[in-house]
């Protein structure tokens, strides 16, 4: 595989809620590292290693593909899928500079993958991580990605259920707000913030048989004296992307983004506040070997 963009089925006129700029490929960075232990104790369950053709579907910018890609080394292959040109461009670009010749991407919506990638039953393994939860029908998406799959080839999944439960503690008001804004965006854009707890039934739908769920619930402290936890970053950087983009969309007053902002400097510097970001359902699903 050479790490050449490719093109298939114009992407929706329907825009990804969060955006394709720097803010949110930063973003995405970011957020990957603070998440890239999860991916990876994912990955080795799943049995993904040398050799093996992975499916990196919504891959985004490319960062869980670009580890991927290490993880099958030259013998195998790494294919990230996202409807964004943008983060496709910057993942074949990418892929050349840390010279990894076995990943390449292709433009194409999620919800017609398996016309779009057009190898059925080749790959060894998929990823999805944060995608279903941004999708119109991501029972599609699965029924699609497991077509693509080999008999015995593994789907794993990291997503939300009960993203609402994300909060300060104690609880501010401006929070609260911001969490609920946050998901009506998605619901009315054909996202779901609870889409793990539809999933299993979606891929007994697709035939595969569930072998792992987990649950990784995190939370982040502040610092009254120093950088407050890793993880801190996450709730943060996220708001002070996301909420003024809810604030331009009219989901969140300026009054409680600015009170927002202000309550997250004061968990910050605290000794006693901390947050509980969005729990992060963990999924690891099996083709049946013929
Ligand atoms: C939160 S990002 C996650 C990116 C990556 N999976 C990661 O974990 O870093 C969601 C990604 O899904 C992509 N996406 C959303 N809807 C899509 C669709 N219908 N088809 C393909 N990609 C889609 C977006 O462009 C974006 O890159």
């Amino acid at each position: 595989m050479n790490a050449t963009p490719e093109t298939a089925h114009a992407p929706p006129p329907r825009p990804y809620v969060l955006g394709t700029g720097d803010d949110e490929l930063g973003r995405l960075g970011l957020q990957h590292r603070l998440w890239s232990d999860a991916a990876h104790e994912a990955w080795k369950l799943a049995r993904i290693g040398p050799g093996q053709h992975v499916l990196d579907v919504g891959c985004g910018p490319g960062y869980a593909s670009f580890d991927l890609a290490q993880l099958v080394t030259s013998t195998g292959s790494v294919l990230g899928v996202d409807e964004s040109p943008a983060f496709i461009s910057w993942l074949t670009s990418q892929a050349d500079a840390r010279g990894l010749p076995q990943l390449s991407g292709l433009v194409a919506d999620a919800h017609h993958l398996a016309s779009a990638v057009a190898r059925p039953a080749a790959f060894d393994a998929a990823y999805i991580r944060w995608v279903l939860c941004f999708v119109k029908n991501p029972a599609r998406v699965i029924h699609d990605t497991a077509s693509l799959l080999r008999p015995g080839g593994r789907l794993v999944i990291h997503d939300y259920f009960n993203y609402t439960s994300m909060t300060m503690a104690p609880r501010r008001a401006s929070h609260d707000a911001a969490v609920a804004a946050t998901a009506r965006s998605w619901r009315e854009r054909g996202g779901d913030p609870d889409v793990m707890a539809r999933v299993p039934a979606m891929l007994a739908e697709a035939g595969l048989n569930l072998t792992h769920l987990a649950i990784h619930q995190r939370h982040a402290r502040g610092n009254p004296s120093g950088p407050p936890e890793a993880m801190f970053a996450w709730p943060d950087v996220w708001w002070r992307t996301y909420a003024p983009k809810l604030v331009a969309m009219g989901y969140l007053a300026q009054a409680d983004c600015d009170q927002l902002l202000r309550d997250l400097d004061a968990v910050r510097t605290s000794a006693t506040d901390f947050i509980v970001v969005p729990p992060v359902y963990q999924i690891i699903a099996e083709k049946p070997a013929r």
